[in-house]
């Protein structure tokens, strides 16, 4: 957290098309902010394909700014649309880079909310399950409910693409309320959490 006490908040979506709901969804979280809240995006387009021998000290320039946006945020939102009722490959990568190195990673300890947005009748409710359990082992701490599910999302976005659903935009400003106060509970200042992990 800040001085003041904002709690900083970044940004991810699992989708790179260009008029993703996703990162549409990302888009209003600037605009729902509560206040002492500020929410930034991350992009995760450049990020490499994962591979062990690219792992090295020397991280790859992408994965480095990945890495260090997550050590200067006090927590994770994440906007995800359900693959074949999973992570999209795209985010799990992220999360994968994220991870590593074991002893000394960004996600241990950061508290994560995550929400998702789909076309169809279903509402990603298995990619955010499949998304909690890829959480566990790099022990980010998960928010339990509140679960922001946009199904049909054609119908919440106008056409400007800006979230138009009163109902929608009610549960996704409870969601950054909840991911403020959890983080005030349970998270810890990302340099205190840096030395600790460098302990
Ligand atoms: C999908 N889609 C999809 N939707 C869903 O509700 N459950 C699913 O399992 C899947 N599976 C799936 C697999 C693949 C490979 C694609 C490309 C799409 C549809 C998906 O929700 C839709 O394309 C969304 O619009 C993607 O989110 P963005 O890009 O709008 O954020």
């Amino acid at each position: 957290m800040t001085q003041s006490g904002t709690v900083r908040i970044l940004g991810i979506a699992g989708s790179l098309r260009r008029n993703s709901f996703n990162c549409a969804l990302l888009a209003d979280a600037q605009e729902l902010q509560p206040g002492g809240v500020t929410v930034e995006t991350f992009y995760l387009a450049p990020l490499p394909m994962y591979d062990q021998d690219l792992d090295t000290e020397t991280a790859p320039p992408a994965v480095q700014a990945f890495r260090d946006a997550l050590w200067a945020t006090d927590a994770l939102l994440i906007a995800t649309p359900e693959y074949n009722h999973g992570v999209p490959g795209v985010l799990k990568n992220a999360l994968d880079w994220a991870s590593r190195p074991p002893q000394h990673q960004p996600l241990r300890g950061l508290p994560v909310a995550m929400m998702g947005a789909t076309p169809s009748m279903w509402d990603t409710a298995c990619a955010q399950a499949h998304l909690r359990q890829v959480l566990v082992f790099p022990s980010a701490l998960v928010l339990p409910p509140p679960e922001v599910l946009v199904a049909n999302a054609g119908s919440k976005f106008d056409a400007e693409g800006r979230l138009a659903d009163d109902t929608t935009r009610t549960f996704f400003h409870g969601l950054l309320v909840a991911l403020a106060d959890w983080t005030r509970q349970v998270g810890r200042p990302r340099q205190e959490a840096r030395r600790l992990t460098n302990a």
